[in-house]
């Protein structure tokens, strides 16, 4: 792969005020794009751009509320207007750690899981809506959804986004073709992020540790499949939903 594989690039990164997300806005940015940290909280958000910027990147941060309509159009257009045009989106951004562990989908209360419905689902449609315009008039553009291992195996309301983001992404690869935008998506199996600690109960971590050959990964060891994903390199690869999971999915 080129040293820089995403120069001239635009990207912007869902989510990126903490765990993954900060971590994919700096893999980018070290690849060579400018980069738009989008996150509820700013205050993360504008620290991991300045790290960005201090390293000799370009980045801003812009706080966004995903599942709101409005605060969406105007991300995309603070990013249009910082750097001219927008090449990647990444739709990190979801509640997971947030979710009450042990409702199931008979017991989650209904404003919980219309609110996980919105920020995982909702938002990343949201979002790519948001993009599309730009990438179309450019003829070219990558969208990377954040899925999960979690589609995969029985993982309640938080399962049940993921696996829709699946399926969003399929449809999304056929419907973008015409204009020249892949679509995406990377699931990641269990990460040392504070929420992915908060969100895998210790009894659990046990199991993990002896059935999945690599069990446990960093933020870092996904970026491979970011940048492959967002860059030249994967163009003739659309709607696919790449495993990143040292083993765990291969392995039910
Ligand atoms: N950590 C893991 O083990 C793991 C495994 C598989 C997939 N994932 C996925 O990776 C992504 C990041 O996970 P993480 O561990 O870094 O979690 P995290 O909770 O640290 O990151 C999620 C980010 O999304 C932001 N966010 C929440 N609601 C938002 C909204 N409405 N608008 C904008 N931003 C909002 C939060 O502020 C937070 O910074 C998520 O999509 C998660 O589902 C994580």
């Amino acid at each position: 792969m080129d040293a820089q594989p995403l120069d001239g690039k635009v990207a912007i990164v869902t989510g990126a005020g903490g765990g993954i997300g900060r971590v994919y806005a700096r893999g980018l940015a070290e690849a060579g794009a400018a980069v738009v940290l989008a996150d509820l909280t700013t205050g993360s958000a504008e620290e991991g751009a300045a790290e960005i910027a201090a390293a000799g990147g370009r980045a801003i941060a812009v706080t966004t509320d995903v599942t709101s309509e409005e605060s969406v159009a105007e991300l995309a257009a603070k990013a249009a207007e910082a750097f001219g045009r927008i090449d990647i989106l990444v739709n990190n951004a979801a509640l997971m750690a947030e979710i009450p562990a042990g409702d199931g989908l008979t017991g989650i209360a209904l404003d919980m899981w219309n609110k996980v419905l919105a920020v995982n689902l909702t938002g990343p449609l949201l979002c790519t809506r948001a993009v599309v315009p730009h990438m179309r008039e450019q003829g070219y553009g990558k969208i990377v959804n954040q899925s999960s291992g979690g589609a995969f195996t029985p993982s309640g309301s938080y399962g049940v986004t993921k696996l829709g983001l699946v399926s969003m992404t399929l449809s999304l690869a056929r419907e973008l073709a015409p204009a020249g935008i892949r679509v995406n998506a990377i699931a990641p199996g269990f990460t040392n992020t504070d929420a992915g600690l908060r969100s895998t109960p210790p009894e659990y971590r046990g199991f993990i540790e002896m059935t999945v050959p690599f069990p446990f990964g960093e933020p870092d060891d996904l970026l491979g499949a970011l940048i492959f994903l967002s860059s030249h390199a994967s163009d003739w690869v659309t709607g696919h939903t790449l495993n990143v999971d040292g083993g765990w999915i291969p392995r039910t």
